[in-house]
């Protein structure tokens, strides 16, 4: 599939449920949200006939996120039955569940596993996240480390609040094989819209380049992030631009909300209902035709398609979006 703008879209992001187990700051308000009924998100069989349209469109790439995937309770049973759809077949999680799956997980040829931890101190990590979940998460990434997967641990950096462990984070890549992520907070919280913990890319590079010599990675594909390499450091560290929106020249994603609708970007505001495409019967070409036609909206940009929102003041929750 290519877009308008002539980028190539091949991979996929997943969003199979809306629910979590944690409730992080920066991605819902504190009382949860009113999370979607059991059959208003897709079902297996649903994920199941979508991601064989999808594999022959030509996506070969794949992410499951949520919410946090492994609080849905089929997750493995889903796994199992879409792996063959998709070359590459990552997960991002919270990881508080992690250990109950690394065995089958590796079975499956899951190479990549994201986690998300905003803090290396419990007490923060619980500021943040709302949970106490701190030893756990710490423990399953040593564990998923050990078990040899590919692991990236995504950091959100907010202002005030985590930002003076940026180094902390940079010390653990000097003898974990693991990137390090550091994610520009986002305005999807369901609330304020993180607008004052907000930190740019460029100042947390400066931060890490106070102490250390980066060196850019420049020869991959096209990624959301900007890594780099750090002499003698077994893992790497990388940016995420999320809010500066300066990679959406490469951007090769779509999205699938845990309701089925699919998106052409986390800033976009219309979205194309496969679930109901799905419940009405329509059959896989005509679906297969809307997905095209839709791609074709997908914008120059994040801020393009931000541009186009009615309201701009109401920030939906990223659990919601799908991460
Ligand atoms: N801004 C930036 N990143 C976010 N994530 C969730 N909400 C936000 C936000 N508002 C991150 C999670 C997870 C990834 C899927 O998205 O930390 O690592
Ligand atoms: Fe859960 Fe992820 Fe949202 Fe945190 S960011 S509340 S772990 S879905």
């Amino acid at each position: 599939m290519i877009d308008s703008f002539g980028r190539k879209i091949d991979y996929l992001r997943l969003s199979v449920t809306d629910r979590c187990d944690l409730r992080c700051r920066y991605c819902m308000p504190e009382g949860g949200i009113d999370f979607s009924r059991r059959d208003e998100l897709l079902s297996f069989e649903e994920i199941s006939t979508l991601s064989k349209i999808f594999s022959e469109l030509g996506i070969v790439r794949v992410r499951l996120t949520g919410g946090e995937p492994f609080i849905r309770k089929d997750i493995m049973q889903l796994i199992r039955s879409i792996r063959s759809y998709y070359q590459s077949f990552n997960i991002t999680t919270n990881a508080t569940k992690l250990h109950l799956h690394l065995e089958e997980l590796k079975e499956l040829e899951i190479h990549g596993l994201n986690i998300s931890i905003d803090s290396l101190d419990a007490d923060k990590f619980k500021q943040i996240t709302r949970r106490d979940a701190f030893d756990k998460v710490i423990s399953n990434i040593y564990l998923a480390i050990e078990s040899g997967f590919k692991v990236k641990l995504n950091v959100v950096v907010l202002r005030g609040i985590n930002d003076n462990e940026i180094l902390d984070f940079v010390d653990l890549t000097r003898s974990l094989p693991v990137t390090v992520r550091f994610i520009e907070a986002m305005p999807f919280n369901g609330s304020d819209g993180n607008k004052d913990q907000f930190i740019p890319f460029t100042e947390i590079l400066a931060m890490v380049e106070e102490k250390y010599l980066l060196k850019n990675i420049d020869d991959r594909a096209p990624s959301s992030s900007v890594e780099y390499n750090i002499d003698d450091h077994l893992g790497k560290i990388a940016v995420i631009p999320a809010y500066s929106r300066s990679l959406c020249g490469s951007c090769n994603r779509l999205r699938l909300t845990a309701k089925g609708e699919i998106l052409n970007c986390l800033y976009s505001n219309s979205s194309l209902s496969l679930k109901n495409m799905l419940r009405s019967g329509m059959g896989a070409s005509s679906i297969k035709q809307s997905i095209l036609d839709h791609i074709m909206l997908k914008r120059k940009s994040g801020f393009d398609e931000e541009n186009q929102r009615s309201n701009k003041d109401f920030f939906e929750p990223m659990t919601t979006i799908g991460g």
